[in-house]
């Protein structure tokens, strides 16, 4: 019998840019303060990428070089570049072929794919079952957003949330019981009215008009996406741990979507869970698709092989889920 093939994430690359606002900057852009977002929020500083031209794919690139060296990767090997993003450079052509291109990645395909701040558990799942297929033995999903570059700085309610990054993984099979073990994932479209941007899409695409009524920003309703986020991440993580047999005592990490310190919070309470949860939002704000693999790249070097950990987000769509993913390796790769 041939042995089952598991995907495993085999190094991870990262990069936020250098300018920071802080939330005093905010405060002088909109009506708010320190103290609102702190609480509330649970952000003290934000990235912001700068410089004209310059879009998602500089991060992209910059995290999948960094991959490159610690996994010692020659890019010539690469099959597939997934990139999933909200925030692509151009409508198109696809950000992932612009990154395969400046690292090298001569014979792979590639393309973008997108579920909001969900974007990286989903590309997580997509890219497992090329490797579980057995045709694929090297993957790089890259997962990022440059959120500045939808976000209104006059409108309070949604600037002080987000920030600019970028996380890239290497995901590689084996044989062990290790990597992406299990996804539970989820879609329902009746959040589109709740979390969206409206302008620049076929619906309506971006005109003197679209640009006068402020649509090319994140609308977002924050009480009710709260409240959504705070519940389904819940169950979906629940759901997981218990369709996998998994006590508490067995998690070892949960990788929660960094939107808000309270929903983190939260989650983790109804997972019984209280430590062990990666946190790095009030460094960087909510970055979509990039929370995920940012905690994993500044937690790297506290990671185990075999640490079993339960990833979480969720995000407009509504798109939200829970992957069981074991640690495959000890330690920070140089
Ligand atoms: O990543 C995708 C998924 N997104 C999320 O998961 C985000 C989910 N939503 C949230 O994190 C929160 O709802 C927000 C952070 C967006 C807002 O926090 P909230 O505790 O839900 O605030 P709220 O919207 O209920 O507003 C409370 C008060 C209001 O004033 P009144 O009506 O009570 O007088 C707002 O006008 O806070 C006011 N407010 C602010 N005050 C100071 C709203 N934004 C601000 C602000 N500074 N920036």
């Amino acid at each position: 019998m041939m042995d089952k093939i598991n995907a495993i994430i085999t190094g991870i690359g990262g990069y936020v840019p250098e300018d920071v606002i802080t939330n005093e900057d905010i405060s002088k852009m909109v009506d708010t303060s320190d103290e609102w977002i702190t609480s509330r929020v649970g952000i003290k500083e934000r990235r912001i990428l700068q410089g004209e031209g310059v879009g998602l794919s500089f991060m992209g690139t910059k995290a999948v070089e960094e991959l490159f060296a610690k996994t010692n990767t020659n890019p010539e090997d690469v099959q597939l570049v997934l990139c999933a993003t909200t925030t692509p450079d151009y409508a198109f052509p696809t950000t992932a072929s612009m990154i395969a291109y400046s690292t090298g990645c001569k014979n792979a395909f590639t393309f973008d794919m997108q579920a909001a701040c969900a974007g990286f558990i989903h590309a997580l799942e997509v890219a497992a079952n090329f490797i579980r297929s057995g045709r694929y033995s090297k993957i790089v999903v890259v997962s990022g957003d440059k959120m500045t570059s939808i976000t209104d700085y006059t409108d309070r309610t949604t600037c002080p949330l987000f920030g600019d990054g970028c996380g890239a993984v290497l995901i590689e099979p084996t044989t062990e019981e290790l990597g992406i073990l299990d996804a539970n994932l989820h879609t329902d479209g009746s959040g589109l009215e709740h979390l969206h941007m409206k302008g620049g899409g076929s619906a309506y695409p971006s005109s003197h008009e679209t640009v006068d009524k402020r649509m090319h920003y994140v609308y977002q309703d924050g009480q009710y996406v709260f409240k959504h986020a705070v519940t389904l991440m819940a169950d979906a993580s629940i759901e997981i741990v218990e369709r996998n047999r998994l006590t508490r005592d067995d998690i070892d990490w949960i990788v929660p979507h960094q939107a808000n310190l309270r929903i983190i919070d939260a989650v983790a309470r109804r997972m019984g869970v209280k430590e062990k949860v990666m946190i790095n939002i009030q460094k960087y704000g909510n970055t979509s698709a990039a929370t995920i693999p940012l905690c994993l790249w500044e937690y790297e070097d506290k990671l185990k092989k075999g640490d079993t950990m339960i990833l979480t987000a969720f995000g407009a769509g509504f798109s939200w889920g829970a992957v069981y993913l074991k640690w495959a390796y000890d330690g920070k790769k140089a």
